[in-house]
């Protein structure tokens, strides 16, 4: 077959022939405002057989059918519940699909055999003009070939149905690039059986109560039927096997750093693209949903384009317009997750209580990795390093088994400066490498966890960390803590003290402060933190 692609705009006979076509039982794609359709009329059921038929789309997968007034809805229901105005009054003509029972106008193959009907109004004008001028509502699924990434660009459409369809129009590329949100009023409570660009809470404000259904995020049971059919084939894959990581950013770039493959590219946020050392495509900013939805399927054709074997995305937190990304995306990688918990530095001042925050975050499930323990374990007896403190600083630190004496290290180590850099210089590398390898293996194996540091920033540990926390308190407070807790004089106390960096040194560097006044309850602030900073995977700051 012939395909002729028109663009409306520049030749007068595209939408006359579109309504010729559409008339006589042909096939039009056609642009809307999501992605391009491939249009026939909704109550011919020859023509819609031949949609099925030019995208290869299994026959229980219901269409949508297309309208360009409102009035139009009527025939094609069994009533109009109040609900349905007062979205089509908000969200008509848009992104946004009814489903409603169907009337007997409407055939059977254009509903999947279900006896309910799916009904937009999409505002994209050429879209609106072909309707009006066929004359007849419009069952219109995206125009790729079933199973492959719907078409935001006309030349993607024709990629995929070229040869297919007799006319293609082309409306330049689709503003809102994800399809449209499908909410069934046909089934108790408002449902969102498929997220798109109008958001659970753009729904919920106008009808209150609105359910989003389990199947958006998750893969369906063997046994379960999808109220959505849609939702339980695997759609929009592209030839790039995807995975998707969940974690922080700098658990993403290392990620790349720990699994190196041939062939593997990342699918990312803009922000990020800088920071890689591998191939990568991106499809928006962090917070910018929207342009992700809209980029995502062009980000996929060209990881194709690009000969990718394997991919591994980025995804938004699943809230608001991201639910569209993650339900797009979850379904292109077939559900194929890499989670990584996220990495916690806690650091402060002495008698601030620090020890009282990591109990409360280790009461929430984090694995405290304890720094002190790794300082004491890399001077194990016939360890290298013991080794070469011994060449550094004297044979006779070490008795006659051939361990630590500490007192003498320590006696000489804390001599002047110099020598206290040169044992700095002998530990701290090894106590840091082993305190990232405890991280990364929590992280890997999906185990939030807390490094308790009291040096963090300064020993450069804060690096390996994806959210910092430091407790701070007035020095008065800190210093009767310490006396009373290890039972020394005001003056040793203060010495102690006297060592640590102020408070600003660790506002100007921390995520987050937890303040710790007499009186204050810094339990409760830990908990909110440590909660917060486990479910919030996606690129934690
Ligand atoms: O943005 C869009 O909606 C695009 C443009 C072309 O309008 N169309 C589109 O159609 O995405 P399609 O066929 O690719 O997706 C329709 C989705 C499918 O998941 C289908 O299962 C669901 O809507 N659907 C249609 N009728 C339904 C019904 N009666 N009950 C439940 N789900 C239905
Ligand atoms: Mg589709």
């Amino acid at each position: 077959m012939e395909t002729q692609i028109l663009n409306p705009n520049t030749d007068a006979s595209a939408i006359p022939l579109a309504a010729k076509l559409l008339q006589n039982g042909g096939l039009v794609v056609i642009p809307t405002e999501t992605v391009y359709g491939l249009a026939a009329n909704a109550l011919d059921p020859e023509a819609v057989r031949n949609i099925y038929i030019a995208k290869g789309r299994p026959g229980d997968n219901p269409l949508i059918v297309h309208i360009s007034s409102f009035e139009e809805i009527y025939p094609l229901v069994k009533e109009v519940p109040e609900a349905a105005k007062r979205l089509a009054e908000k969200f008509w003509p848009g992104p946004l699909t009814v489903i409603l029972p169907k009337s007997d106008l409407v055939p059977s193959v254009t509903s999947g055999g279900l006896d309910t009907v799916a009904i937009r109004m999409p505002s994209h004008p050429v879209a609106r003009e072909v309707i009006r001028a066929a004359g007849v509502p419009l069952a219109a699924p995206s125009a790729n070939i079933s199973g492959f990434p719907s078409p935001t660009k006309v030349e993607y459409a024709a990629d995929d149905m070229t040869g297919r369809v007799p006319l293609i129009l082309d409306g330049g590329e689709c503003a809102v690039g994800v399809e449209s949100t499908v909410l069934t009023l046909a089934a108790g409570k408002p449902r969102i059986l498929r997220p798109g660009g109008i958001t659970p809470e753009m729904l919920r404000e106008v009808l209150g109560e609105v359910e989003v259904d389990r199947a958006v995020l998750d893969p369906l049971g063997k046994n379960e039927t999808a109220a959505s059919p849609g939702m339980k084939y695997k759609h929009y894959s592209p030839e790039t096997r995807v995975r998707i990581y969940r974690g922080s950013e700098k658990g993403y770039l290392r990620y790349f750093e720990r699994h190196p493959a041939q062939g593997q590219f990342a699918l990312c946020f803009e922000e990020t693209a800088p920071l890689l050392r591998v191939p990568f495509v991106t499809f928006g900013r962090k917070d910018d949903c929207l342009t992700q939805t809209h980029r995502l399927f062009d980000a996929l054709r060209e990881l194709d384009e690009a000969g990718a074997s394997l991919a591994l995305a980025q995804c938004p937190p699943p809230r608001d317009v991201g639910l569209a990304v993650c339900n797009r995306l979850f379904r292109v990688a077939g559900f194929d997750f890499i989670d990584e918990a996220p990495i916690v530095g806690l650091t402060g001042q002495t008698g601030a209580g620090k020890s009282t925050v990591a109990n409360v975050f280790a009461s929430a499930g984090y694995r405290v990795v304890d720094t002190d323990k790794l300082a004491r374990e890399i001077v194990e007896t016939g360890s290298p390093v013991l080794r070469r403190l011994a060449e550094a600083f004297g044979e006779d630190i070490l008795d006659g088994n051939g361990a630590l004496i500490r007192a003498r290290l320590a006696e000489r180590a804390f001599a002047d400066a110099e020598k206290t850099a040169l044992l700095n210089s002998i530990t701290h590398p090894e106590i840091l490498r082993r305190t990232a390898e405890a991280a990364f293996s929590f992280s890997e194996r999906n185990i939030p966890c807390l490094l308790d540091v009291p040096l963090l920033f300064q020993s450069g540990a804060d690096a390996i960390c994806d959210v910092t926390v430091a407790v701070t308190a007035p020095a008065e407070t800190r210093k009767r803590r310490i006396m009373e807790r290890d039972g020394i004089s005001e003056e040793a106390a203060a010495l102690r003290m006297g060592a640590q960096e102020p408070e600003a040194y660790y506002t100007a560097r921390a995520d987050i402060i937890i303040r710790n006044p007499d009186g204050a309850d810094p339990g409760k602030a830990a908990l909110a933190a440590a909660e917060r900073i486990k479910t919030r995977y996606g690129g934690i700051a």
